[in-house]
């Protein structure tokens, strides 16, 4: 088991937003995570990460308690989370916000190539300001940067916001391989249902805090059979679908 979460509560201050998540992930799986704005999904990457405090329950990854741990060593121990709006450097150069990050790991220059290996889109933009990219170039080279450290658990917080259809394709194609060649396990926070089709192994339905259903994938690819099954997680009084 790559991870393992049990119980967990976390939230701003005062505030609990996680109510008791309880969660395994196997080496080499992905699980997707959809819910409604404001559910929660934002602010357990963020805990799961070590950005927020935990204030019960338990973390452990690769069977190590990290409960405690801050993010910079569960980094260090393989978990790597791209925000929601992707927190790169548009100042920089795309190849400046590779090397920063790869820098920070203390990871050989020569991982830059196996990485940017299976990105030839931007390779071919490298000098350009992160900035001057669009939203799913900026996308990618968050992806990139990401990869840099050679995770094991990657945390995605809505990766297709706002990109279009065919980076979208290019993602799953690099994660899918990533999976296969790498053992990389995901975690995917998305509200785009072909995406996580494509990508998630299961997909849990997070609702104020707690996750309230699981989807399969296969009924994911059914339009009518997964809006009835969101309709059962969600209830059907009319509150707007993710
Ligand atoms: N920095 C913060 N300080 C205080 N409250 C916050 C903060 N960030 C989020 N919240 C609150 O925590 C709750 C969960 O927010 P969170 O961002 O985790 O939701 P989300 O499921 O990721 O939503 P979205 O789909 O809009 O990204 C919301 O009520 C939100 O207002
Ligand atoms: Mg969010």
């Amino acid at each position: 088991m790559i991870l393992t979460v049990r119980k967990l509560k976390a939230g701003y201050g005062p505030m609990q937003v996680l109510s008791g998540i309880s969660l395994d992930v196997n080496a080499g799986e992905a699980v997707g995570i959809l819910g409604h704005n404001g559910m929660g999904k934002t602010t357990l990457l963020r805990t799961l990460m070590g950005h927020l405090t935990v204030q019960d329950g338990s973390i452990h990854l690769g069977g190590k308690d990290v409960t405690q741990e801050p993010a910079e060593r569960r980094a260090a121990a393989g978990m790597t989370l791209v925000p929601q709006g992707r927190g790169i450097f548009s100042g920089l150069s795309v190849f400046e916000n590779l090397r920063f990050a790869l820098v920070g790991s203390g990871r050989p220059e020569s991982v830059l190539d196996e990485v940017v290996a299976s990105f030839p889109r931007l390779r071919r933009l490298f000098d350009r300001a992160a900035g001057a990219l669009s939203g799913g170039e900026q996308q990618l080279l968050a992806l990139a940067r990401a990869l840099c450290i050679g995770p094991s658990l990657l945390l995605l917080d809505e990766p297709t916001e706002g990109i279009q259809p065919s980076i979208c394709d290019e993602i799953v194609d690099i994660l899918g391989q990533l999976r296969r060649t790498s053992k990389l396990s995901l975690i995917v926070v998305e509200q785009n249902l072909e995406f996580l089709r494509a990508l998630a192994d299961r997909v849990l339905v997070m609702q104020k805090g707690a996750f309230v259903g699981e989807l399969s994938p296969g009924l994911l690819a059914d339009p009518v059979e997964s809006m009835a099954a969101l309709d059962i997680v969600f209830g059907a009084e009319g509150e707007q679908r993710p």
